[in-house]
């Protein structure tokens, strides 16, 4: 086994008792959908990386706290992370995620939605422990870039991006914002340099952009493999490049009726918005979808994502040591990754 896959091991134990000591702390109305959410598996990419960059940077001034430990700090962004998945699977009217009924389908929207602002509301009281300034800035800035990027892609959605830039600034805020979060939050607690927070930052905001590309590929692999439908980006209207690549292939008229029926607003949720306009068919939108695995497009994405990876790669240089080893292999991991 990879030493990165028994490094995620070995801090999932510790992990997940902290996620389970903070969600007692929770208001009882909210526990069951915070544990559903909470502990319903997920690969704690984002606590994972803040151990890994707090145990390389780990000097004489680590912030310390009498009953809190490194743990609880690096759940935080794992709870907001989380959060951001209750609201979105309302917004994005998804009916699974990691192959398991998504929470509003379970508990209700409602119930979802306050659950995920109480999670935000609980990882911030947690992390204000600490009484750390420079801690409470990072996440509360995390938390403000990722609505803003769901902001973005809201407005983005069912339009095709003029530029490449407004596809990377979704996806920076997204989700590249709360990694790079992770990273930082690590090196903060470990007391590093602003030098070295900056590589931390640097590294984990270049993983974050790469780790949405390669989502926005896996996009179209099999239910059995994401635990959601296939082509799941194109039925919400989000213009990822696999979807601009299958366009950029077709005639001028081709485009037009895409754009024409990819602009309109999908039901049930937006259904009191009615429109004249038809969109795809179920029958179409299957049928794009296995165009767009046949071409290849999937694969094609990948590669837009090598550069984000050689850049965090580049953070890395001054580093040495075993730490080192773990955060080269998380980017060939975001890079291989299959589900
Ligand atoms: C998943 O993307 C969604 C996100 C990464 C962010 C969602 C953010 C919000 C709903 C804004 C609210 C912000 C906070 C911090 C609560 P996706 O829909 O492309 O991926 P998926 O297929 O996994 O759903
Ligand atoms: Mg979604």
């Amino acid at each position: 086994m990879k030493e990165f896959a028994k490094a995620v091991l070995g801090f999932q134990e510790p992990v997940t008792k902290a996620l389970q000591n903070t969600i007692l702390t929770m208001p009882q109305s909210v526990q069951k959908i915070a544990e559903y959410a909470l502990l319903s598996g997920g690969k704690r990419l984002r606590p994972c990386l803040t151990l890994i960059w707090y145990n390389m940077l780990k000097g004489a001034n680590p912030i310390q706290h009498s009953t809190l430990s490194i743990y609880d700090s690096a759940i935080v962004l794992e709870m907001f992370h989380v959060a951001s998945l209750l609201h979105d699977d309302v917004l994005d009217d998804a009916d699974l995620r990691r192959g398991k009924e998504s929470a509003h389908i379970k508990f209700g929207i409602r119930p979802c939605l306050l659950a995920g602002d109480a999670l935000l509301a609980t990882g911030n009281k947690l992390m204000a422990e600490f009484q750390n300034v420079a801690l409470m800035s990072v996440i509360s800035d995390a938390l403000l870039k990722t609505a803003n990027g769901e902001i973005e892609e809201i407005e983005l959605a069912g339009k095709v991006p003029s530029h490449e830039q407004e596809y990377l600034s979704v996806i920076e805020g997204k989700t590249a914002w709360i990694i790079r979060s992770a990273c930082l939050v690590g090196a903060i607690m470990a007391g590093a340099s602003k030098e070295d927070q900056e590589k931390a930052a640097n590294y984990g905001l270049n993983l974050g952009m790469a780790f949405q590309i390669v989502d926005d590929a896996l996009d179209f692999s099999d239910e059995s493999i994401i635990g959601k439908p296939a082509g799941g980006d194109l039925r919400e209207r989000k213009c990822t490049p696999p979807i601009f690549m299958y366009l950029q292939s077709l005639t001028k008229e081709e485009q037009q009726e895409f754009i024409e029926k990819f602009s309109v607003l999908p039901s049930p949720i937006f259904e009191h918005q009615k429109q004249e306009k038809i969109g795809f068919t179920e029958q179409e939108l299957a049928e794009i979808t296995q165009k767009i695995i046949q071409a290849k497009y999937p694969e094609k994405t990948r590669e837009l994502a090598s550069k984000y990876l050689q850049k965090a790669e580049e953070s890395l240089h001054d580093f040495t040591g075993q730490n080192k080893e773990l955060l080269l292999e998380a980017l060939e991991y975001v890079r291989s990754r299959n589900k």
